[in-house]
């Protein structure tokens, strides 16, 4: 999830795309699935509702607050740690194999609510921005420690700022002064850059950015997805959602040719082989109705396949 578009309640996440989530995991009552981003447990409960009693279900959080929203449900194993290790985690809970995985990317909105967490620029608190509160990275390490040319990348990739060069030299320009500590910091050094209507839009860039990188997101993808081709049976389904497009891109590829790049591979005969059939040729967005009912669904993409 990666607007930060404020919500009115304080729950701890909206599950987004639902029915059309659960719905493309075609769940058989006495399959064994995978929800590897629990979060909330919004998408987890609905699975369990399709599950029989015979069926299981293996989440994954890396964030220990996440285990407050654990059902009480004998058919459910949490797991926390991070998703990148999901085979290592399945193998160890005894399953080789498994009918389908859910990924529903980024952080929830608890992260973005909670100030001392730093992932909103809405609130004053520490520039942590971890997901995984022993891990060592904070976001105030990177904008400390990197130099101009990599702050400038990760802005550039991460939060398609077009003012990418500028800020990464106004933030060492900052740091030369004082070391960067809060969020109230990077919004200083974000004030200039930030024309009035677009001061959100800027701001979640920004911010978006550094959380990418604090949390190696884009690798903890790679790898989770690479796993799928081992861990998924065949028929089985994969559903991913993101919110970034960088992160849609490295998932349509991947569904479409089994690799990153998204280049066809070809057999003796010249057949492409694909390990994935694509279920939604089309990616599936949030109607109107739930973009405006949870308006950090707003960046939301669906994207399902099934395993040949
Ligand atoms: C968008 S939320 C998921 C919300 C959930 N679908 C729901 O309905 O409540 C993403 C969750 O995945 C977790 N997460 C993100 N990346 C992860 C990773 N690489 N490994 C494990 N958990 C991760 C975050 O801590 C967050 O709780």
């Amino acid at each position: 999830m990666a607007s930060d578009g404020g919500q009115d309640e304080r729950v701890y996440h909206t599950p987004v795309l639902l029915a059309e989530c659960v719905d493309g995991l075609n769940i058989s009552p006495r399959g064994v699935y995978v929800d590897v981003t629990f979060g909330g447990g919004g998408h987890s409960r609905e699975i369990l509702n399709r599950l029989g009693e015979e069926g299981r279900l293996i989440v994954f959080d890396q964030d220990e607050e996440a285990v407050e929203n654990i059902p009480a449900d004998l058919r459910l194993t949490f797991v926390h740690a991070n998703f990148r290790f999901l085979k290592n985690f399945l193998r160890y809970h005894g399953v080789d194999a498994v009918d389908g995985i859910l990924a529903d990317l980024g952080v929830s909105s608890h992260h973005f609510d909670i100030s001392e967490r730093g992932f909103s620029f809405r609130f004053p608190g520490e520039l942590d921005m971890r997901m995984n509160r022993n891990a060592q990275k904070k976001a105030s390490d990177i904008l400390n420690e990197y130099d101009v040319v990599r702050l400038s990348d990760l802005f550039y990739r991460y939060g398609e700022l077009r003012n990418a060069r500028q800020i990464a030299s106004a933030v060492a320009r900052c740091r030369e002064e004082k070391p960067i500590k809060e969020t109230d910091d990077l919004l200083a050094i974000l004030e200039p850059f930030t024309r009035r209507e677009k001061e959100k839009k800027i701001l979640a860039q920004a911010f978006q950015a550094l959380r990418i990188e604090v949390n190696g997101e884009m690798v903890a993808l790679q790898e989770m997805l690479l796993q799928t081709l081992r861990v998924v049976k065949p028929g089985g389904r994969l559903c991913v959602i993101s919110y970034h497009s960088l992160e849609d891109r490295l998932v349509k590829n991947f569904f479409k040719t089994g690799n990153f790049e998204g280049e066809a591979i070809k057999d003796f005969y010249g057949n492409v082989e694909t390990p994935f059939t694509v279920i939604n040729r089309k990616v599936i967005v949030p109607s109107d109705e739930e973009q405006h009912a949870n308006p950090r669904s707003r960046s939301a993409k669906l994207r399902i396949a099934e395993k040949k």
